[in-house]
């Protein structure tokens, strides 16, 4: 079997952190997003991995290069534009061959991998497996209906959700998923739908099954979501400290990387700390990330990321729920009465 995952897109919903960055090389809990899903399918003992990435962008073949060091066979897979995921498959067709496949976003994260949903697809011996989650909000997702254990729709964000089973971004196949993907057509969007080829699979009587996640799962589409995904991962983060602990209070689990100072702060957990970071006079976590080479000063930050090389001094007010891209500075105005700001498009900040 092998495995495609998804690097490219649009990311219109986490600008702007997607203006100077892939959004699968966001952190969560101080690791790659991407590096999840790559974990996930190499854990199922799966070694040649497909990346489709935008044409023109090479920070993720910059980060993770032929897969050697991890132990897997990457190939990149350039899409000219984002056409929609069925147009991934359609163009991933010479990569793949006649083998079966999993599909994985690699905008999604779960707890516990992907392995048990192949050994339920390698059992039911189907053309094509789904994993369903309940969900809140279905009419953000793809909707399946579901009737005594059989898949007989599926809607692409619809108005009225037939059900609260939401179709994740985890999909395995056998190669009858190309001819679905070479019969249907561009959307009202304009974009080749992936629901539209489930359809064309049911419609066309070949059998589809699922498995239902028990656990968590999340699509990290857009700011909220990332920090969701971040605290789900710290809940199970086990501490560890590498660095030095002055006049400090460390509660919970609490990760802290080599070369960290810490002084007359107060560290609540669950929380990692990345490598050469600098803590003094601040009040940090719980369900924070600090990203390496940071300097926190006299602040308080709650349930945020914050990524590599960012400044903080001196912030009277709690910063939380806040994410930060790579080296944010955030300071005291030396006049009480008025903030200077530099801020790139669609910046956002609530004062
Ligand atoms: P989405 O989250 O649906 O879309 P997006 O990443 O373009 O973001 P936004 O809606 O905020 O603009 O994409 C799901 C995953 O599929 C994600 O990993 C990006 C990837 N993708 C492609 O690689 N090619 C595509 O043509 C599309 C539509 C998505």
């Amino acid at each position: 079997m092998k495995a495609l995952i998804t690097a490219g897109g649009h990311g219109t919903r986490l600008r702007p952190i997607t203006y100077t960055q892939n959004k699968h090389l966001i952190p969560i809990a101080n690791k790659i997003m991407l590096q999840y899903a790559i974990d996930y399918v190499k854990e199922a003992g799966i070694r040649e991995i497909g990346i489709i990435i935008n044409a023109n962008d090479n920070s993720i073949q910059n980060v993770f290069g032929n897969g050697e060091n991890l132990g897997v066979e990457i190939t990149y897979i350039h899409q000219d534009k984002p056409l929609g995921l069925a147009h991934v498959v359609k163009i991933s067709q010479s990569f793949i061959g006649d083998e079966n496949f999993i599909f994985y976003l690699g905008d999604n994260i779960l707890v516990g991998g992907v392995k048990p949903f192949i050994n339920d697809f390698n059992e039911m011996n189907s053309n094509c497996h789904l994993v369903l989650s309940q969900v809140s909000d279905p009419n953000r997702f793809g909707v399946a209906e579901v009737i005594k254990n059989r898949i007989i729709s599926i809607e692409e964000k619809p108005k009225s959700p037939k059900s609260d089973l939401a179709v994740t971004g985890i999909y395995i196949y056998d190669s009858n998923i190309f001819e679905a993907v070479n019969k249907i057509a561009p959307s009202k969007r304009g974009e080749l739908e992936i629901s539209d080829a489930h359809q064309y699979l049911i419609e066309n009587d070949f059998d589809i099954t699922y498995s239902e996640i028990t656990g968590w799962w999340k699509d990290t589409g857009q700011p909220s979501d990332l920090l969701d995904a971040n605290r789900l991962v710290l809940d199970n983060i086990q501490g560890d400290n590498n660095g030095s602990i002055r006049n400090s209070s460390v509660k919970g689990e609490v990760s802290i990387g080599t070369n960290c100072q810490i002084e007359n702060s107060n560290i609540n957990g669950p929380m990692i700390i990345g490598n050469n970071s600098i803590i003094k006079d601040s009040v940090i976590g719980p369900y924070s990330s600090i990203g390496e080479e940071c300097k926190i000063i006299s602040s308080n930050i709650e349930y945020s990321i914050i990524m590599d090389g960012c400044n903080i001094s001196n912030i009277s007010r709690n910063i939380k729920s806040s994410l930060l891209g790579k080296n944010v500075k955030i300071s005291s105005s030396k006049d009480s009465n008025q903030g200077r700001y530099l801020l790139g498009d669609q910046s956002n900040i609530e004062l």
